[in-house]
């Protein structure tokens, strides 16, 4: 396992941003539903993406990823999908619903824990079980076999998961007679599955909103789309631009979908400009502490909680930082508090006082967004800092040391 040597440094210049990892995933899963030739555009080279896509040539389909666009052709085959795929990411569960719909039937291993906390599917099942599917969950295994579905469903999720609305979503464009989704996640991942879908001839409005009606077509189409902008990955370069004091532009990006980030860092004392599709980040001077909720889009992004902690860590006075998606994503503090910031957890909420310095040392990244942190927490601290566990970050970031540096960043990864 490698790791990233990450030196104090201030990020200056431009980042452009890659496509989304949240949405191509969902994307790449939903083309289960089309036998016909499929391109998909501003694909991230990442992990996650590549396992996808073996994922989709296990169970059949052709599928070609080269300079970030995905072909696809053929019709899926085989309905097993295996535990060594399913536990490298949770996201591949969502291929159960579209494999079920086109073959009758799928086994998919239940996703295991996960870092960040445990993460059920139990949305998921009850959603699929409405669009009457018989399930049995045996030997850690979910199979899914096709039934009647009622003319008119409608799910009402009791918590607005992502993966949930999306999955259930997929399932239902070619399932006949309507089905609604209540209490549907609002991210703008969805929109684009949505468009992505409706590009193919599926029927799907609301998306966005709470509500979500799909009403079942017999089948869909071919085509290209492009996948829209990372906006975490876009968060995540604005909190570290910010974080060094440095200042730069964060390119071809949506701004509106990090309203409540460009809010937090304008509130805080970092200069924002909101351009067409691009954000200028100026973070010199001193900043402020303040609250944040963590919530469901529009809300405060749980996938940029850790890195706003390192942000807060550095700036004046206490902030309180309250987790309300994942209620145990906190693992990344107990490296930040041994780099000398000062948070503590109590009941799902951190409480950040500001300190004057990080110091450089040793640290293990436990996730995605945490190992994405602690490389910021690398760039702000004096001294050398070596972030270790580096396969967590290439999970969701395109050529990030490619990226860093050419901000000025010191940093280099030994593999
Ligand atoms: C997606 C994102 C992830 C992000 C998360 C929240 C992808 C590939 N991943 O993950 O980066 O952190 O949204 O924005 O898009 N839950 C249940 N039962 C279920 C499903 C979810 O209890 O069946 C709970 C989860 O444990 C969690 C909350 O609902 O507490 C939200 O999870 P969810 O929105 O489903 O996250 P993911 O789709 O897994």
């Amino acid at each position: 396992m490698g790791y990233f040597k990450v030196k104090n440094s201030i990020l200056n210049g431009n980042v452009r941003i890659s496509g989304a990892k949240n949405s191509a995933l969902p994307i790449l899963a939903a083309t289960i539903l089309s036998s016909e030739k499929l391109e998909i555009e501003n694909v991230p080279d990442l992990l996650d993406v590549q396992t996808m896509i073996e994922i989709l040539r296990k169970i059949g389909k052709e599928v070609i990823f080269e300079n970030n666009k995905v072909t696809l052709n053929g019709t899926v085959e085989n309905h097993v999908v295996p535990y060594d795929l399913v536990r490298k990411m949770r996201a591949s569960f969502n291929v159960a619903g579209p494999l079920a719909v086109i073959l009758g039937e799928s086994k998919v291993s239940l996703p295991g824990g996960c870092a960040i906390g445990v993460r059920p599917v139990d949305y998921h099942i009850m959603g699929l079980k409405k669009l009457g599917f018989e399930v049995e969950i045996a030997h850690g295994e979910v199979y899914i076999k096709k039934g009647k579905k009622e003319k008119e469903v409608i799910i009402n999720l009791p918590f607005p998961s992502v993966g949930a609305t999306e999955h259930l979503m997929t399932t239902a464009a070619l399932m006949e007679g309507i089905t609604v989704i209540e209490n549907a996640a609002m991210e703008p991942e969805i929109v684009d599955l949505q468009n992505f879908l409706n590009s193919l001839g599926a029927k799907i409005q609301g998306a966005g909103s709470r509500k979500i009606v799909i009403e079942g077509v017999k089948s869909l189409n071919g085509r290209s789309y492009k996948v829209m902008p990372d906006r975490i990955e876009a968060g995540t370069y604005a909190i570290a631009i910010a974080a060094t004091g440095g200042k730069g532009y964060i390119e071809e990006i949506i701004p509106e979908h990090l309203e409540i980030l460009w809010e937090i860092l304008k509130e805080t004392g970092t200069n924002v400009t909101i351009e067409k599709n691009r954000v200028f980040v100026d973070g010199k001077g001193k900043k402020r502490g303040i609250n944040i909720n963590i919530q469901p889009y529009p809300g405060f992004p749980t996938d940029l909680q850790p890195q706003i902690l390192v942000y807060l860590s550095l700036a004046d006075g206490v902030s309180m930082v309250v987790e309300n998606v994942f209620k145990n994503r906190f693992h990344h503090i107990d490296e930040l508090v041994r780099m000398g910031a000062d948070i503590r957890v109590v009941d799902g909420t951190a409480i950040v006082n500001g300190v004057k310095k990080l110091s450089g040392t040793k640290v293990e990244g436990t996730d995605l967004r945490a190992t994405a942190a602690l490389i910021i927490a690398g760039l702000v601290a004096e001294g050398t800092t070596e972030v270790h566990n580096d396969f967590h970050v290439l999970r969701g970031y395109e050529n990030i040391v490619e990226k860093i540096r050419h901000l000025n960043g010191e940093i280099e990864h030994i593999v």
